[in-house]
């Protein structure tokens, strides 16, 4: 690993640790999506589920749900303070998974040891995505399966579209990856096959703009809102509240998210 790479993940541990109190706030976008893909991975009961970059769970619990009893669920965290909140939820629901200290690129399990692999908006953050790629397949069986989400549109999109609006310096992560066809190349260059990646999109209600706002700030967007001065925040929160308007309904404001889902086998 270069310095670079050193540097960025120290960077990703950082805020995720600094962010983890409001993670998911608002409409659960995480715990939908989260759902989905553990959805789409076709887990059974019985098998062994590594959930990679689990923040608080939003994958990891759909999948101890679907192995059930006689399954097994692990999931691994870059961001300590995110694995003990995720070990925190598991104990309250009553639910033996548990989240491990660990880094995606330099997985700590043996060849073979997992039928699935699930990582839930977790490659954006890794600087070096084919090594992630060979270590999730590396510890997959023959005929192991991979389910991994990135975002199309994310759920803060409205957010990136006012930064862009008003020629703010754009938010995104270098590894951020929206196209199905770079998402469908990066696994088959790492040997997976029968890749399929498909969108799946999903409206969430806010109850108002300081809502959103709270969700957008509980982002990969915290570090970009934090670069700004008070004069540049405030114009953003009024472009927001401006964009927010057309979303309006009755019962709060409805804003689209598109996840990618990508499934592959070992
Ligand atoms: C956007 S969150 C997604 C969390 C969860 N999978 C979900 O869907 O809500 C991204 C997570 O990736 C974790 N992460 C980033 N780089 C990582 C790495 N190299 N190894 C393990 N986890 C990492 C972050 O700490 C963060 O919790």
């Amino acid at each position: 690993m270069n310095d670079d790479q050193t540097g960025r993940k120290a960077q990703t541990r950082a805020q995720f640790n600094a962010i983890v109190a409001d993670y998911d706030f608002g409409p659960g976008c995480f715990a939908h999506f989260g759902r989905r893909l553990a959805a789409v991975a076709g887990i059974e009961p019985g098998q062994r589920v590594l959930d990679i970059a689990s923040g608080r769970g939003a994958v990891l619990f759909p999948a101890a749900e679907l192995v059930g009893p006689t399954g097994y669920t692990v999931g691994i965290e870059l961001a300590e303070e995110m694995a003990r909140a995720a070990n925190e939820e598991a104990v309250r629901r009553g639910v033996k998974a548990q989240v491990r200290v660990m880094d995606a690129e330099l997985l700590e399990f043996p060849d073979g040891a997992f039928d699935r692999v699930l990582c839930g908006f977790g490659i954006m953050f890794f600087p070096d995505q084919d090594r992630a790629m060979a270590e999730f397949r590396r510890v997959l069986k023959p005929g192991g399966r991979l389910a991994l989400s990135t975002w199309s549109i994310d759920q803060a999109g409205e957010f990136k579209k006012v930064f862009v609006a008003l020629e703010l310096k754009a938010p995104e992560p270098p590894g951020w990856i929206s196209e199905p066809d770079v998402l469908s190349q990066l696994l088959t260059r790492a040997g997976f096959t029968n890749v399929d990646v498909r969108a799946d999109s999903q409206s969430f209600r806010y109850a108002d703009v300081e809502e959103y706002w709270r969700q957008a700030r509980s982002t990969g967007f915290r570090r970009a809102l934090d670069a700004l001065d008070a004069v540049q925040v405030e114009r953003v929160r009024t472009a927001l509240a401006e964009r927010a308007r057309q979303h309006q309904r009755a019962d709060g404001i409805y804003f689209p998210a598109t996840a990618l889902l990508a499934v592959a086998t070992r």
